[in-house]
């Protein structure tokens, strides 16, 4: 069975045309997923829920004819399994009762090493491996170190990140355990999820252009590396929203494919990445604008990327309030441009 476009993709091998996923493509955007949603009593009722976060990574691939599925779960499922629970607040976003500000507070946590804390999505991942019946393929996540890190020590989002930056200039060492701690059980995790079928896996450093580049260097890149270091089984994506002064640094990591946010120029990015993959990276908001717009949008995207070795996807995650048709336009558009540009030359 040869392998599906993304993965081809991914390891940098030709493809008949560019696979296309969409980050954040399962949830709000769609109705069967609302729908379901309001069903639950909260967000993380639904996450752990295996039956049901099943039929919510599969409702993409469904209705926006995606190249490749996503588990329906949330990087903040680690902090919760570290022993520092989570809330979901309407309209807010993620809310942590206890966090973490010193070197005492560690004690609170656990490296996870045993599934009794995720077996629910190791649970789901099963499920969809079942249902996709080899469709698309499936891929698994989690959060990087400092993002993890950013919301155990903030408790939410933030504007500046100050209490979490606070920490690396106060208590350099302790975190650094932390960060270690999360980066093992990140691992685990990671690991788990491609043993129970994920066939690709991306890491989410949401929060990396946070930082300047010495500190994203020191305190999130060392992590990184571990982690695509340890994850040899399946191909690795490493996203790292706002790090475009690392790019050199993240051309060395043991990773396929460098997710790019659409701030940087595909050709910016060729100059330091040179034997990865690249991923991305249209505005979330273009996806606002006229279907003919995103079409043109689109194409000069692809156009950039040069048609192979590229998985098309968004810069970041996809807003709530985007128009579906949208969204769909966006996916078919990827999906035709195969045919009348990319010459794919005979082996
Ligand atoms: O479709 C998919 O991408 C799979 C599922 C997925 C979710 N979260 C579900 C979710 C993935 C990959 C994530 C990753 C995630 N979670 C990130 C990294 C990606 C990024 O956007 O930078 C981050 C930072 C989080 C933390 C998080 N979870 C926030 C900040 C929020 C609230 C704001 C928001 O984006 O909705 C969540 C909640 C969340 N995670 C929802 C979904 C579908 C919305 C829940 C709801 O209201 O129904």
């Amino acid at each position: 069975m040869p392998d599906h476009l993304l993965i081809q993709a991914a390891k940098g091998e030709t493809t008949q045309r560019v696979p296309i996923w969409i980050m954040r493509q399962a949830g709000r955007i769609l109705p069967p997923y609302l729908k379901i949603r309001r069903s639950v009593k909260s967000f993380r009722h639904l996450v752990k829920n295996p039956e049901l976060a099943c039929e919510v990574t599969l409702q993409p691939v469904d209705i926006l004819k995606v190249d490749a599925a996503i588990i329906f779960s949330d990087i903040l499922v680690i902090p919760e399994a570290m022993n520092l629970p989570y809330e979901l607040i309407e309209k807010k976003g993620p809310y942590f009762e206890r966090t973490i500000q010193s070197p005492e507070d560690l004690s609170l946590l656990k490296t996870v090493t045993d599934l009794s804390e995720i077996g629910y999505t190791i649970e789901a991942i099963k499920l969809v491996k079942n249902e996709l019946n080899n469709r698309v393929p499936l891929i698994g996540f989690a959060g990087c170190p400092w993002t993890i890190f950013a919301y155990m020590t903030e408790g939410s989002g933030s504007k500046t990140f100050s209490k979490a930056k606070r920490l690396l200039y106060q208590h350099p060492q302790m975190a650094h355990q932390l960060l270690q701690s999360i980066t093992d059980s990140t691992i685990f995790y990671l690991k788990a999820q491609i043993a129970a079928g994920a066939d690709i896996v991306q890491i989410f450093d949401s929060h990396a252009g946070m930082l300047s580049k010495q500190t994203f260097n020191a305190f999130s890149l060392p992590y990184i590396r571990q982690i695509c270091a340890a994850i040899t089984e399946v191909p690795v994506i490493t996203f790292a929203k706002g790090a475009w002064f690392s790019l050199k640094e993240l051309n060395e990591l043991d990773c396929e494919v460098i997710g790019l946010d659409w701030t940087i120029n595909p050709d910016y990015a060729r100059q330091y990445i040179s034997n990865k993959s690249l991923q991305g990276n249209l505005d979330p908001c273009q996806l606002y604008g006229k279907p003919k717009d995103i079409q043109k949008a689109t194409q000069q995207m692809l156009s950039s990327f040069g048609g192979q070795s590229h998985i098309a996807n968004l810069g970041h995650g996809v807003y709530p309030d985007t128009p579906l048709d949208n969204v769909k336009c966006f996916v078919e558009t990827v999906q035709a441009w195969e045919s009348t540009n990319v010459v794919v030359e005979e082996s």
